[in-house]
């Protein structure tokens, strides 16, 4: 249904040009009230453009805002706060050195009647922000400590803090599993029962579709299509944001591996710190042959993260027992270093800790891991690193040139350069977590395909992903971490997304 009356917010004509290029090229975009307005499109196709603009985060751009009809024009985020419109960013910017009250409060803290910062007041309110979005935490911990996930969790709490009348959140789910997910669409469908406008991105279009009352796609910084609910589906929309048909998604499946080329035995994990009520992990065994590629699934917290972090000897000393294995010698990966010297790579869970050098170019960015390699294998020119990195970014069609700094490219751009330089390595082992976080679908079917294509040249590939459909439809077995019993392992031959949820839900069996 068409709801009659002005717009709580209408933009009108937006553009705005990087160099030559227009990230967004007159875009029309109307928030109304109670309704979840998607936001879709490729990565690169200038969806965080246009809200960051909306938000009052970049303030350079043509076209016309309105607020209740009334054209306005944003000095920075703080003016559209005023005006009732808040953004939860793609790329988080909370304080890592800061309490998670400090940062939900940031600027805005709450005071006593003699002038101090009221503190109880302020942990009080955040632990009430935080149960809203399904998470308990000590108000007192520093953000730098938390899982992305986590981390995500906090921002989303920090926006509701404001009470917005325009929600607008840039790939708010993008670190959270399946649970997690479930309580945001809660907090989603309260919000717009209580009257806001709420903008969603996600490239997690099965969310988009229990979720959204209308949705626009953006192709290359335009308008490409809207879809109300009604005629809103995943094929749809794909073929919107790609232009073309979709196709298959995932490898098939060939079964066959070489020899064993890791192992953990009675693997065991210590906590970070204590919590109660939780076990972590302990006596996993697991082995990845050759050629094969095996999931690791779980719940946010099961310690997926931990897990591979100590396999890449980037985990804390001492904080894990039992043997490790590759290729039939026994290892204790003392650094990151010394991990990629025995064979392994690593792409973490959060790109902004995965050494990207945002000020640098892609290029260099992508080249940074294999200098060693190529210097020793010979010399390194410049013409020889063009060559490597330009083969590897095209493989994975990276949106940008080769002499962009990374900074600039889009979030899920940013991604496949973290990914390219993984690669680029050539490891034995490669050790993944959340690979495809926000990467578009016509990308992901991409990434599959490279890593099919590199267990197919004998790598062993272990991937730990939140998307059970990732988990069923790429890898030859899943191992799925819970509370303190170990591991259960699923052959995805002959299970499906269902009983990987029960495994992780700690269904016995
Ligand atoms: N500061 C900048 N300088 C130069 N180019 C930029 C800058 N910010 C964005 N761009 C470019 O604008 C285009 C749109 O980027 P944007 O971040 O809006 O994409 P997106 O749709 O949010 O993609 P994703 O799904 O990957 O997050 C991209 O080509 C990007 O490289
Ligand atoms: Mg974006």
């Amino acid at each position: 249904m068409e709801e009659p009356g002005t717009p709580l917010v209408a933009l009108t004509g937006i553009s705005k040009a990087y160099g030559g290029a227009l990230a967004c090229d007159g875009v029309d975009f109307t928030v109304r009230r109670g309704e979840v307005h998607a936001l879709l499109g490729e990565n690169g196709a200038g969806k965080s453009t246009l809200v960051r603009i909306l938000s009052g985060d970049i303030t350079g751009y043509r076209g016309t805002i309105e607020v209740d009809g009334e054209p306005v024009v944003f000095g920075g985020p703080a003016d559209a706060q005023r005006r009732g419109i808040a953004l939860i960013p793609q790329e988080l910017d909370l304080v890592p050195g800061l309490s998670v009250a400090a940062n939900i409060f940031l600027g805005r803290e709450p005071h006593t009647k003699l002038g101090a910062v009221a503190r109880q007041r302020m942990h009080r309110e955040t632990r009430e922000l935080l149960a809203r979005t399904g998470i308990a935490l000590d108000p007192k911990r520093a953000v730098g400590e938390l899982r992305t996930g986590e981390q995500q969790l906090v921002a989303i709490a920090k926006a509701l803090a404001l009470d917005a009348r325009v929600l607008v959140m840039d790939e708010p789910t993008s670190a959270l599993t399946g649970a997690e997910v479930e309580r945001m669409v809660k907090v989603i469908d309260e919000l717009r029962d209580a009257g806001a406008g709420i903008v969603y991105i996600s490239h997690r279009l099965e969310e988009i579709g229990r979720l959204a009352d209308r949705a626009t796609v953006l192709r290359n910084g335009r308008v490409a299509a809207e879809f109300t609910a009604r005629d809103l589906t995943v094929e749809r929309v794909t073929e919107a944001m790609i232009g073309r048909p979709v196709q298959a998604f995932f490898r098939v499946k060939h079964g066959e591996t070489g020899d064993e080329l890791l192992r953990l035995d009675d693997f065991a994990l210590q906590p970070r710190r204590h919590r109660p009520g939780r076990r972590e992990p302990a006596g996993i065994t697991l082995t990845v042959r050759a050629g094969e590629i095996v999931g690791l699934g779980g719940l946010l917290g099961s310690g997926r993260t931990e897990l591979l972090e100590t396999l890449f000897g980037a985990g804390t000393p001492g904080r894990w027992h039992g043997h490790v294995s590759l290729g039939g010698s026994e290892i204790r990966p003392r650094s990151p270093r010394h991990a990629v010297r025995l064979g392994l790579a690593l792409v973490p869970e959060d790109r902004r800790i995965a050494g990207l050098a945002l000020p640098h170019s892609v290029r260099a960015s992508t080249a940074l891991s294999v200098v060693d390699r190529l210097a020793t294998a010979g010399f390194l020119t410049r013409r020889r690193e063009n060559d490597t990195v330009a083969k590897v970014l095209g493989d994975l069609k990276v949106k940008g040139a080769l002499t962009d700094p990374v900074g600039t490219l889009s979030g899920g751009n940013q991604q496949k350069v973290v990914l390219g330089r993984a690669l680029l390595t050539e490891p034995r082992l490669l050790l993944l977590d959340e690979p495809t976080r926000g990467v578009d679908v016509g990308a992901k079917a991409e990434i599959y395909q490279l890593l099919a294509a590199a267990a197919a040249r004998g790598i062993g590939v272990l991937l730990a992903s939140s998307e059970p459909a990732e988990l069923v439809g790429l890898c030859d077995r899943v191992v799925v971490l819970h509370d303190g019993r170990g591991a259960a392992e699923l052959d995805t031959h002959d299970a499906g997304e269902a009983e990987l949820l029960a495994a992780a839900m700690g269904a016995t069996d």
